[in-house]
């Protein structure tokens, strides 16, 4: 049996929190409602998350959150790392997915393949949050297939030439250190994918152009250029031909990350359509009263807990050290597509100031979006589910 369907992982989970873990979770909720969520709207509206909010988060430790003590971090743990995504993502979602890309795919990646040396120098100034991180996979023409890459690395002596372009980089332009995917030797497929550690500066390695996108305006989305950009073996992430494990081992963390994103927006909805519908009067009632929105929110909450749920499962296995891809697949697989769906709903209760800029319903509607897309699409999350249950095809 799977490990996704069996029994066993579905019994015995225990779902209450931990006293730290509460305390996580209002320190973000505080941090949140008071500060982030006043400025949600002109960050949107601005394409730009100030400097200084990632400073904050920095102090309270979300910068590094379930990284060891030891290396900079909160030392805390993965639940914990989605209770601050939902809170974070319940009142921007532009600010929760530069804390998520910088937490899980680039901290992540640094503590679990990195050498002590690595973590001295990469991870601990990130996961003080005094630098920034982001995450190199994807290229122009290579985004569900990643194994496609055409960025190559070149041995020369104690060192690596990269040559390529990565796309669509949360955090590229801002970032001080990238986690980058390249292909050392094609014919070995993606046997041949190393990962590297390069940072800001690195001569060959530059900024290119910035994307406008549909939602999560706030955040940076940049493509990378290498042009014989020269990189220490020293910076060699994990053992050569490791490249394309150290990627999906990461984007297992990141997906739960998003996952707790979607959640975080979907609850954004409920709640401004709950305090909507109160206020809002049609025939003679708040349309709270009427039957039609009564069912839209009931189905909204329940959606809301449900997908929660299996976010925290998958958290709670990562904490146990278990195997969790497949649960982080299912848990973005439905709380993107819960997101998406609250939002749509959130909008229509609005009616016709769901429409306008001045509320922040289209606003969830245009972030909801790309949590279905970005750190592998929905379909890709079927895959993952299925290729679990069904085991690798008969060669
Ligand atoms: N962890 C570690 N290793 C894994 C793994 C995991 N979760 N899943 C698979 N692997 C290993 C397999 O064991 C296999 O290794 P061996 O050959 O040594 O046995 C190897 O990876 C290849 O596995 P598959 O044959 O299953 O790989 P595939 O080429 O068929 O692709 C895929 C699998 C699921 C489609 C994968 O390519 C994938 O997840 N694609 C989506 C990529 C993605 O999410 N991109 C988003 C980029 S990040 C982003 O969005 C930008 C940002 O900044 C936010």
């Amino acid at each position: 049996m799977t490990t996704a369907t069996a029994p066993a992982a579905l019994a015995a989970f225990d779902l209450s929190l931990s006293e730290d873990q509460l305390l996580v979770q209002k320190t973000a909720r505080d941090w949140a409602q008071e500060r982030l969520l006043p400025l949600a709207a002109e960050i949107d509206e601005k394409g730009a998350v100030p400097r200084e909010l990632v400073k904050e988060m920095a102090e309270l430790g979300f910068m590094g959150i379930d990284v060891p003590e030891r290396w900079g971090g909160a030392g805390s743990d993965a639940v914990s790392y989605v209770l601050v995504m939902e809170e974070v993502n319940r009142a921007c979602a532009s600010t929760g997915v530069i804390l998520g890309s910088h937490v899980s795919l680039a901290c992540a990646p640094l503590l679990r393949y990195g050498t002590d040396a690595q973590k001295e120098r990469f991870l601990a100034p990130l996961a003080r949050g005094e630098k920034l991180g982001c995450f190199a996979l994807s290229e122009p023409a290579s985004g569900s297939d990643a194994a496609a890459m055409r960025t190559s690395a070149r041995r020369q002596g104690d060192a690596w030439i990269l040559n390529g372009t990565k796309n669509f980089i949360t955090n590229g332009a801002f970032a001080d250190v990238a986690i980058v995917f390249a292909q050392a030797d094609a014919a070995k497929k993606h046997h041949g994918i190393v990962a590297f550690v390069v940072e800001k500066g690195a001569a060959g390695f530059t900024v290119g152009k910035l994307e406008k996108k549909l939602g999560i305006r706030g955040s940076d989305t940049a493509q990378l250029h290498f042009a014989d950009c020269r990189v220490p073996d020293a910076q060699r992430l994990g053992a050569e031909g490791e490249g394309f494990k150290v990627a999906l081992a990461s984007l297992d963390g990141g997906r739960v990350g998003i996952a707790a994103q979607a959640v975080g927006i979907a609850r954004a909805c409920l709640e401004d359509s709950l305090a909507y519908a109160k206020e809002r009067q049609a025939f003679g009632k708040p349309i709270a009263e009427l039957q039609a929105i009564q069912a839209k929110l009931a189905d909204m909450a329940t959606e809301v807990d449900a997908a929660r749920l299996l976010v925290w499962r998958a958290a709670a296995l990562r904490d146990r050290g278990e195997t969790y891809g497949p649960e982080a697949a299912m848990a973005k697989l439905f709380a993107s597509d819960v997101a998406v769906r609250a939002a749509r709903e959130c909008v229509q209760i609005f009616g016709g100031y769901g429409y306008l800029r001045d509320f922040p319903a289209e606003r969830h509607y245009r972030d909801a979006k790309i949590t279905e897309i970005y750190e592998g699409t929905s379909e890709i999350m079927q895959l993952v589910i299925a290729e679990d249950m069904l085991g690798e095809p008969d060669q």
